[in-house]
């Protein structure tokens, strides 16, 4: 086995740390001001001497943007005695789950990784960073703080500190030996703190498997370089530390066989274990360096079942109907054997809300049974439980929020980036039951659309209850999943600021709320009136304990994050629902949020007691039709039709360009893959008929598809890019260079379409077809400065000089594949 036999070594550039921190201190708090990066937070603590340590800390998801000046999770900086600026701790780039992200889906990871692999268990306690700083002095850190804590008696880092003691102790070594020995070696030593008499954890520890598990030495540099398996190894030993279990493997393959084969069961050596992390080297591409890199394989089950079973023990033990959805019969037997027990052993449950024999509890429950816990999920899967990972329709979007949270924002959003189903409650025309028809609403867009988004406050358990009542009465599977604006009342006023400012500067572009030509003051009022209501989510009873999963996110923060952060909960708990489909990049993201900012509703009301609709609808018409009345504030520009084109499915797409690349020799897919793996292959899919740029030579063309365009609209409540028709695409050929790639296609028979003009009187026929030389569908460009209107001239240089050694590659698509296209016109972002 390929061992790299050396430990790393590089000294650290006082100049380079100093950098480092300009770039955070400059990414600090501020979020607002830079939604395209990525925010930081930095918290300074005091060390006994006086001296100070600052920890960086960076949101979760923000790790998985490009071009960060460290992607170290757990980072301590500090001022030498020398005046340097100097790295003290440093941990783990941080590491996602298999298939979590591009990187890390398997095909990637087969491709730009080599071995040798380490395959470590993923321990189950918390983190503890050691390091020495330059005056001898030992800094014991959890991931982002060090020293005492006001509100524990006893924080992570100083219970890791008191093993670091007893370890030591144990090979006659002190605490500056180890500080002295650690900053020689310009490395941070990480561990994991395991120690159930500390706090127990799901998985067990004995007394004498309790204390500090080395599972890492890193370089303290902004780069990640950590040390390799058996040098960790060899200084825990040194040091009278507990090293962790790893597995060594050359081959990727046989990585994820073994992976596959321990998550059967999530059992490994005998033990329960949440999952592996597996250490390598990975490269970009072909170009780029080998550099460390680390993924984990998270294990779903029993640990899942475990926790369920800790938390429901918890609820009776506190008097409350333990809730739960899965392992049902398992579960409800498991509560009764605790239920005994406590009755049998009075200071039991007691100690239980402390976290005191948990664990031993659970295995007296499997030993009854003479089960373990594989066994369980095993029987249950033979059964045919529904798992999450299986759902792929039938989800209900429930935001929990107050006015001006952004939540037609997100679900625009999402509409624009899936084509899910969308509906809001201002939309709804009544004003009497009009939860019943908001419900209603919802469930009958469930029938066409995977998951929708049920638009409303929903801030109050009254109207959850209705809401998931009404809807599971005609649709007994539906999963709701809350998005939940977190406000707690410590952060009121931020929320308010921050949804303040985004409501008052909507102005009138809104239905129901018009910040505009209202009274600020009584819109402040309304605004007040739902922040007090507000009523958290609580899932421990109803209704909240329907709720198959809740997404928390903050409503202080831009709406692109938010969204982020929906969109990979969702993804890691339902990935079916993302199944065959290339899931969007970033720029994705961007456009979607941005493209949802501008919208414009079609139609306003007024709810206020005494309010006229009548009037503010036939207004609102007028508006539209003369885009301005005297004494009304200026509304927001209308954003222009960009292009009309026939929109494919994606997830088709997606899985023919695979199915054609698949079999082809290296040369031939070199391109196609360097769209895949640089994220570069378009999120949607459309043969344009005619762009903007050409409308003046096109102009009767244009302006025909325009009235279509606008006679749908106005039927189409609420949909703004509503479909004009259908055109049968058939594919015939991929064409490429090393810049673009794209589809050549023909539209079938032109579809001939009938539909009413603006006027919902005339009837006028229109006939789709491309204004462009050769009708196709852009695939992907090689990087963002080209733009895929290119495809047109490397199809004129194709026309001319046909494929081969000009560089320009042809495949011919077998079958005789003609997909269903949706003509509909697109609205600029501007
Ligand atoms: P109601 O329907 O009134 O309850 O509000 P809502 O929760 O649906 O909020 P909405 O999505 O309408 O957002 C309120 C306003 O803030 C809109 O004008 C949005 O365009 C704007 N907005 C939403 N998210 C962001 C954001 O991240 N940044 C900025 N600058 N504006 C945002
Ligand atoms: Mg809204």
């Amino acid at each position: 086995m390929a061992h790299r036999e050396t430990a790393p070594y590089t000294a650290q550039n006082p100049r380079e740390i100093t950098q480092l921190i300009h770039s955070l201190e400059g990414h600090k708090g501020n979020k607002s001001k830079n939604s395209g990066g990525f925010s930081v937070r930095k918290h300074t603590f005091e060390l006994p001497n006086g001296r100070t340590v600052d920890s960086w800390k960076m949101s979760d998801w923000d790790y998985k943007k490009a071009n960060l000046p460290t992607y170290a999770r757990g980072l301590f900086t500090y001022k030498t005695l020398a005046g340097n600026d100097e790295i003290a701790v440093r941990g783990y780039d941080k590491f996602f789950n298999h298939g979590e992200v591009r990187k890390t889906e398997w095909r990637n990871v087969e491709q730009n990784t080599r071995g040798p692999y380490e395959l470590s268990v993923k321990e189950n306690g918390c983190i503890i960073f050691v390091a020495g700083l330059d005056d001898g002095t030992l800094l014991v850190c959890s991931k982002h703080s060090t020293g005492a804590r006001a509100d524990v008696e006893l924080s992570h880092a100083m219970a890791g500190e008191r093993w670091v003691e007893r370890h030591l102790a144990t090979v006659g070594r002190t605490k500056s030996d180890l500080a002295r020995r650690l900053r020689d070696m310009n490395a941070t030593l990480v561990a994991e703190l395991c120690d159930d008499d500390f706090e127990e954890h799901v998985l067990a520890y004995s007394k004498e498997e309790a204390g500090l598990y080395i599972h890492g030495i890193n370089l303290n540099l902004p780069e990640f370089a950590t040390y390799p398996g058996h040098l960790v190894d060899k200084f825990a030993d040194e040091w009278g530390m507990k090293k962790v279990i790893y597995v060594m493997e050359d081959d990727i393959t046989k990585v994820k066989k073994f992976l596959d084969t321990v998550a059967e069961t999530g059992n490994y050596n005998g033990r329960d274990t949440e999952g592996f992390v597996i250490r390598c080297q990975a490269r970009e591409n072909e170009h780029s360096p080998w550099v460390d890199w680390f993924f984990k394989y998270k294990f779903e089950e029993p640990y899942l079942m475990y926790r369920q079973w800790r938390e429901c023990t918890k609820a009776i033990i506190g008097g409350k109907p333990p809730r739960y959805k899965k392992h049902v019969n398992i579960t409800k037997e498991y509560l009764d054997f605790a239920r005994q027990k406590f009755v049998k052993n009075q200071g039991l449950a007691k100690k239980y809300n402390q976290n005191h024999g948990i664990i031993r509890l659970r295995e007296e429950f499997l030993a009854s049974r003479g089960t373990t816990g594989a066994d369980i999920i095993r029987q249950e899967m033979e059964g045919g439980d529904v798992d999450s990972k299986d759902v792929v329709r039938n989800v209900v979007l429930v935001p929990i929020a107050t006015i001006g949270c952004g939540k037609t924002t997100i679900a625009l959003a999402l509409v624009k980036l899936f084509g899910w189903g969308h509906f809001q409650n201002d939309n709804v025309k009544t004003k009497k039951g009009r939860g019943q028809v908001f419900a209603d609403t919802i469930s009958s867009l469930l029938v066409t659309n995977p998951v929708v988004f049920a638009d409303r406050n929903n801030h109050q358990k009254r109207e959850r209850d209705q809401l998931i009542n009404d809807i599971s009465k005609t649709m007994p599977n539906v999963r709701f999943v809350a998005i939940h604006y977190v406000h707690d009342r410590a952060n009121f006023e931020p929320i308010r600021a921050a949804t303040r400012a985004r409501v008052l500067s909507r102005g009138d572009n809104h239905q129901t709320i018009q910040a505009g030509s209202k009274d600020q003051g009584e819109i402040i009022e309304i605004m007040e009136g739902f922040m007090h209501r507000f009523q958290p989510v609580d899932t421990s009873d109803a209704p909240d304990d329907h709720f198959d999963l809740v997404i928390d996110i903050d409503p202080t923060i831009e709406s692109r994050e938010n969204l982020e952060v929906v969109i990979e909960k969702l993804h890691s708990t339902y990935p079916g629902l993302f199944r065959d489909r290339e899931m969007p990049t970033p720029s994705d993201l961007d456009a979607a949020v941005q493209w949802a900012m501008e919208y414009q509703p079609d139609f306003k009301m007024d709810l206020s007691r005494g309010g006229n609709n009548r009037g503010q609808n036939q207004n609102q018409n007028q508006n539209q039709n003369t885009n301005k009345r005297q004494n009304e504030p200026k509304p927001k520009k209308q954003p222009k039709m960009e292009y009309f084109g026939i929109r494919v499915q994606a997830p088709r797409i997606n899985s023919i360009l695979e199915a054609m690349f698949r079999d082809q020799d290296a040369q031939t897919a070199k391109f196609f893959r360097h769209l895949q793996n640089g994220r570069r292959i378009q999120a949607e899919f459309h043969v344009t008929l005619i762009h903007r740029a050409s409308a003046s030579q096109h102009q009767q063309y244009w302006e025909k598809l325009n009235a279509l365009h606008g006679g749908v609209m106005q039927q189409a409540n609420g949909n703004w890019e509503p479909e004009l028709g259908k055109c049968g695409v058939h594919l015939e050929r991929v064409i490429w260079d090393e810049r673009i790639m794209c589809f050549v296609v023909r539209l079938n028979g032109a579809a001939t379409l009938t539909a009413s003009n603006e006027t919902g009187k005339a009837t006028e026929e229109v006939n789709f077809e491309t204004v462009n030389a050769v009708a196709h569908i852009t695939v992907g460009t090689a990087d963002q400065s080209i733009k895929p209107k290119e495809s047109n001239d490397l199809l004129q240089r194709w026309l001319n000089e046909g494929s081969g050694p000009n560089g320009i590659g042809e495949l011919a698509v077998k079958g005789n594949l003609v997909l269903e296209g949706s003509v509909r016109g697109v609205l600029g972002r501007s």
